[in-house]
């Protein structure tokens, strides 16, 4: 072991512990440790707690200069970072009121995606995905979810979740894979054979076989796949040991009933729920996500952030980063938006891109600091923890450190 590394005072350090997965949380419940320190030994925490108190012989000091606020490395628990290309051309038809339907038309929507992607070398992807995820680094955000999905053929996603591993040996960011090959019917699909048929009997081997993901993903939705159809498909990912999530509700309803019938790590989108819907994901194991992000490229109603806190409910913000529905990519930003507009305290929205998108990614070592965490952390210039949110992203981290190691 490596002698123990004291990283502060920190004017403000936030744990995010003692609080609990599920529910509503007001700012008084929040834990502000005053004068913080973290003490970190080979990428890991093994102390958190007053600086002083945490001082001795036998640890090397890193000093922080200035009044500065500590937080959990940020998780960005769903995005599609692996792409090729750009819908700019999207974006301008639907602010020109242009629908979905003339837009595919068009030659656009997640297709027009799945078209540049497919044109791009694996190389060009992995530098696509390590660019996004650096940026998204020198915004706190340390652990990123990555779908495949503009793919949607054995090969072509196979090519994705390739892209992503290679991406992850060189990001300094975490990145968890997921498997999104039902992301649409592909539109060239002219086989004899059922495309989820053959991802299930020829895709999903090969992604255990190589360890390319532990999670798979469903688009339910009218325009790609219905409740029904989706069945064999996150039925034989469980088999398999998969962990499952879906892209649900988010013009029509039918995906958070699915979500909750496979036991779903996660229900994202939510954005056209009702009460029905809300009280089942409540109720149930699967976590709620909303993704503001969505909302704002698309100009649609934010997921019901409050009604589902306020039922009981887990609630993870993540940016949706695509180049279609969502281009911006900005986690803070976004999640601090969806917090004025859905009347989130400051610890909601905190713990929706923390401890609470680590649950939705099933990584119990992140998204706080304790004893045994990963040491990845955010530290923002500011003695007042509330100015992160007010500035609305635009309070930029002073430093990341990834693994005990700062790298911003
Ligand atoms: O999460 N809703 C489906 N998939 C993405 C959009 C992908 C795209 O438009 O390229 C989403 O919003
Ligand atoms: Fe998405």
């Amino acid at each position: 072991m490596n002698r123990p590394l004291l990283i502060g005072p920190f004017a403000q350090l936030l744990p995010m512990t003692r609080l609990p997965l599920k529910g509503a949380l007001k700012d008084e419940q929040l834990p502000i440790i005053e004068n913080g320190g973290i003490l970190v030994s080979d990428g890991k925490i093994l102390k958190v707690g007053v600086f002083d108190a945490l001082k001795s012989s036998d640890v090397d000091i890193h000093y922080i200069e200035g009044k500065q606020v500590c937080l959990p490395g940020f998780v960005d628990s769903h995005t599609h970072i692996c792409f090729g290309g750009t819908r700019a051309r999207d974006y301008a038809y639907r602010n020109a009121g242009k629908t979905y339907l003339e837009i595919a038309k068009a030659g656009g929507g997640i297709w027009d995606t799945v078209t540049q992607t497919r044109k791009a070398s694996q190389d060009k992807l992995v530098e696509g995905i390590v660019y996004r995820s650096q940026k998204h680094l020198k915004n706190g955000v340390t652990t990123i979810e990555v779908k495949s999905g503009y793919g949607l053929s054995v090969n072509e996603e196979l090519k994705m979740l390739r892209a992503i591993k290679k991406a992850n040996e060189t990001s300094n960011a975490t990145l968890v894979p997921t498997c999104l090959a039902a992301h649409m019917k592909p539109k060239d699909w002219n086989q004899d054979k059922d495309y989820l048929d053959v991802i299930i009997k020829e895709l999903f081997p090969i992604i255990k076989k190589e360890n390319l993901a532990n999670r798979v993903d469903a688009f339910v939705e009218e325009s790609a796949f219905s409740p029904e159809e989706i069945k064999p498909y996150f039925q034989k990912a469980k088999e398999m040991g998969f962990d499952i999530t879906v892209h649900a509700d988010q013009f029509t309803t039918g995906g958070s009933q699915v979500a909750v019938d496979f036991d779903a790590v996660s229900a994202d989108h939510l954005e056209a729920s009702t009460e029905k819907e809300i009280q089942l994901l409540a109720k149930s194991n699967t976590i709620a996500t909303a993704l503001p992000g969505a909302s704002l490229g698309l100009g649609c109603d934010y997921t019901p952030a409050r009604k589902i806190l306020d039922a009981g409910g887990a609630l993870s913000i993540a940016s949706d980063h695509n180049p279609g529905s969502a281009p911006m990519g900005d986690l803070l930003t976004q999640a601090s938006i969806l917090g004025t507009f859905e009347k989130l305290s400051n610890t909601e929205v905190l713990a929706g891109i923390t401890y609470r998108a680590a649950a939705a990614l099933r990584l119990a070592d992140r998204g706080k600091l304790e004893a045994g965490a990963v040491a990845d952390f955010v530290v923002f210039p500011t003695d007042n923890y509330q100015e992160i949110t007010y500035r609305q992203g635009q309070l930029k981290p002073s430093a990341v450190w990834k693994n005990g190691t700062p790298i911003h």
